[in-house]
């Protein structure tokens, strides 16, 4: 089986900003079905082995600022995501049942379709953060590029449209939670979708393409209480239009959005 090692200085209180040598083997793990942890694997060796690590944002920590602060990503990824990756590591420690899945195959199997076991929080959660740290990138905002601009014009009538109802989403989310740009997968559309506290579309087997957190630990170093002046923000100058492209350029391999084209003989 495909295995990693984190380097034992690398579990210490994040230093920030962390170095990717720490996790230089993780994109290219491939972990296998769902299988027994090996009875050679002692308690000691548990603790040098992660199961998951913290991934780093596709960019430095000062790079969303002004919209988004480097003081608030260190607590928000550093301290917050961190914490879901620590927690989530600890409880798979207990459970070898667990063990040897993808992420993403750990968010579904967690998710218990509906009745979440214990793990399912802490594992959406870094799934959630992933996600949306890469639906960011210094200089964000703006139109989206033209194919998808095309089916959010068809789907949402307008862009404007569109905006409207993310941003409106996102205030009237009670408590805490997501809000989703997704592909519905059987509905071959695109919807808003706001989700409370770690759960993501991904149960569904909807396809998401951009997420924004709105729970307070998301905003509140920066804006405070006032969630609008922070959604406009993520909206009008941080979201990565570019990523949402390409996640419905790849999800296109699974959901055909166009109109069969059939050659007239
Ligand atoms: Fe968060």
């Amino acid at each position: 089986m495909g295995s990693f090692s984190l380097h034992a200085s690398c579990l210490a209180k994040p230093k920030l900003p962390w170095s990717n040598d720490c996790f230089q083997n993780l994109n290219s793990l491939k972990l296998p079905a769902l299988q027994r942890r090996p009875k050679f694997h002692s308690r000691k060796a548990s603790k040098v082995l992660a199961f998951y690590g913290l991934k780093s944002p596709p960019y430095k920590l000062d790079a969303l600022e002004p919209y988004m602060s480097k003081r608030l990503l260190e607590t928000h990824w550093g301290e917050h995501h961190h914490g879901y990756v620590e927690g989530l590591n600890k409880q798979l420690e207990k459970s070898d049942i667990l063990y040897g899945h993808t992420l993403d195959e750990l968010v579904k199997v967690t998710y218990n379709n509906g009745n979440p076991l214990p793990e399912f929080n802490n594992a959406a959660q870094v799934w959630n953060h992933d996600f949306f740290w890469e639906s960011m990138q210094p200089g964000g905002g703006g139109m989206p590029e033209l194919g998808l601009l095309q089916q959010i014009e068809k789907d949402f009538g307008s862009f404007t449209n569109f905006k409207e109802k993310f941003i409106e989403a996102a205030l009237s989310l009670f408590g805490s939670g997501w809000v989703w740009l997704v592909l519905k997968r059987r509905e071959k559309r695109l919807e808003v979708v706001k989700t409370s506290n770690a759960v993501n579309p991904i149960v569904w087997d909807d396809i998401p393409l951009i997420s924004l957190d709105v729970w307070e630990h998301a905003y509140y170093q920066d804006y405070k209480n006032d969630r609008g002046k922070y959604v406009n923000a993520f909206m009008n100058h941080l979201v990565s239009w570019h990523v949402a492209t390409a996640r419905i350029i790849h999800a296109e391999a699974f959901v055909n959005l166009g109109e069969p084209n059939i050659p007239v003989a």
